[in-house]
């Protein structure tokens, strides 16, 4: 019998994930706008972009996604020199190629949004710098794949190594279990291109110490980093945002780039991961509660 892998949902982290998958593509968006490139937005565990918590439905990660894209051409004056697009890829059959594509369909509906018979093509209305409306449309290409997340960074990698310098990837990393990440696929591809490539990655802080728990009375555990510390160190350079953790399993979110934002985001619990209070949360995230209360007394 095929195994179904369950899209996981908590009350505490889910509202909050999708709020940081929105405001970050936003915040991606307009950085790369006048800079003429090609700018990918892939979310390698996509589910099918539902999320049911309480008996309501919430946005999914790839509808986030587009809600923090389109936000962001939306409120651009003058058409952007860069072309964006997205990639949608997920292991389970039909979650990001039949399902997903039905949920983007509703939501383009929803807004009024222009979307291709295929749902291929996302048209999006711009504004010029006087504010009118432009007769020219943004385009955004939209691609559903049933793929593994190793498989998906290898085609990024791919993608990257062809001689257009101007290739961007913005690449959004959630899977069930920190097992699941590919970690080295995702190191090798940040070694490679970490100039064109920022990383983000909603991970339970806590799971990740229990792994390493494990790991240290000898059982058999898989490869993940120790903790978020070690997490962040193996993608050298990398600066970027971190975020306050939510639930009991500590659910963060990193945002790593070689090009840090010149802001944080507070508002929304992010702060630099190169601050003193980035800092104090990667070692809350990374420690024991003893451990941590102990080093700050
Ligand atoms: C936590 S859910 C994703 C939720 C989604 N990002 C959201 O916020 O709405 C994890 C997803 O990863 C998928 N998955 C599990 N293992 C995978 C793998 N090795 N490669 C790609 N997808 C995988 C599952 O099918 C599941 O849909």
């Amino acid at each position: 019998m095929k195994k179904v892998i369950m899209q996981g949902a908590s009350k505490a982290a889910t509202p909050y994930k999708q709020h940081s998958v929105q405001g970050i593509t936003g915040m991606q968006a307009m950085r790369e706008k006048n800079k003429g490139c090609s700018v990918l937005f892939a979310d390698i565990f996509c589910g099918d972009g539902m999320n049911v918590i309480d008996g309501q439905e919430i946005n999914g990660s790839p509808i986030s996604m587009l809600e923090g894209l389109v936000g962001a051409l939306l409120s651009m004056k003058g058409a952007p020199s860069s072309k964006y697009r997205c990639l949608f890829a997920d292991i389970s059959e039909g979650r990001a190629t039949d399902f997903l594509p039905q949920r983007v369909r509703t939501w383009a509906d929803s807004k009024g949004l222009e979307l291709s018979d295929d749902c291929t093509k996302l048209l999006i209305p711009l504004k010029g710098k006087d504010g009118n409306i432009l007769k020219e449309k943004a385009e955004v290409l939209l691609t559903f794949a049933q793929a593994s997340a190793v498989e998906t960074v290898n085609w990024i990698s791919s993608v990257l190594r062809r001689r257009d310098k101007r290739r961007r990837a913005c690449i959004f990393v959630d899977p069930n279990g920190p097992k699941h990440a590919p970690w080295e696929e995702l190191r090798n591809l940040w070694d490679q291109h970490k100039r064109k490539v920022e990383i983000t990655a909603h991970i339970s802080a806590t799971q990740l110490k229990r792994i390493k728990g494990a790991r240290e009375v000898g059982k058999a555990m898989p490869q993940v980093p120790d903790h978020v510390s070690a997490m962040i160190g193996a993608f050298k350079g990398a600066g970027g945002w971190i975020r306050s953790p939510a639930g009991a399993d500590q659910w963060t979110v990193a945002m790593l780039t070689m090009f840090q934002p010149r802001s944080d985001w507070k508002k929304a619990g992010f702060v630099a991961i190169d601050s003193e209070e980035g800092a104090d949360t990667i070692r809350r995230l990374s420690l024991t509660a003893k451990e941590y209360n102990k080093c700050t007394k």
